[in-house]
């Protein structure tokens, strides 16, 4: 009879495993603040989407923002800058230097 318990029990070990390393997966890179907040006018890569690029935001890959101090951008994700939305009161200040440590890393 014990027999019978044993697929059973693997099969529940092995839907564990496949959830745990499903949940994992989902919390990297389309899950960042980036991705979530910035990609849809600002592009995956930085260098701005079509609707983006129409409301005037600039390729953050370029020396143009990269010349920027890192006060400056992070002044810009927290107040906001014509149509660029301010995040002061949605994201965390630690978030906010996350995204400007990320900004950094899209310079070419
Ligand atoms: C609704 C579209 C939109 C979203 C969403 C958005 N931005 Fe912007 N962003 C803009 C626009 C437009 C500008 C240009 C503002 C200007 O200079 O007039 C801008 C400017 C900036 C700048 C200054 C450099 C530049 O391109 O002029 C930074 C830095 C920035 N955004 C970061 C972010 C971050 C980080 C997020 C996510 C938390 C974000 N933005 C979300 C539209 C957006």
């Amino acid at each position: 009879m014990k027999r019978i318990y044993v697929p059973a029990a693997i099969a529940a070990a092995l839907g564990v495993v496949l959830s745990l390393s499903l949940s994992v997966r989902a919390q990297t890179a389309s899950d960042t603040p980036y991705m979530s907040k910035c990609a849809g006018c600002h592009g995956s890569d930085g260098a701005g989407s079509a609707m983006g690029k129409a409301m005037g935001a600039h390729d953050f890959t370029s020396a143009e923002v990269q010349q920027m101090s890192d006060a400056q951008l992070s002044d810009i994700i927290t107040n906001g800058k014509s149509k660029m939305p301010a995040y002061g009161k949605s994201l965390k200040p630690d978030d906010i230097k996350g995204l400007v440590a990320y900004i950094r890393t899209l310079k070419k």
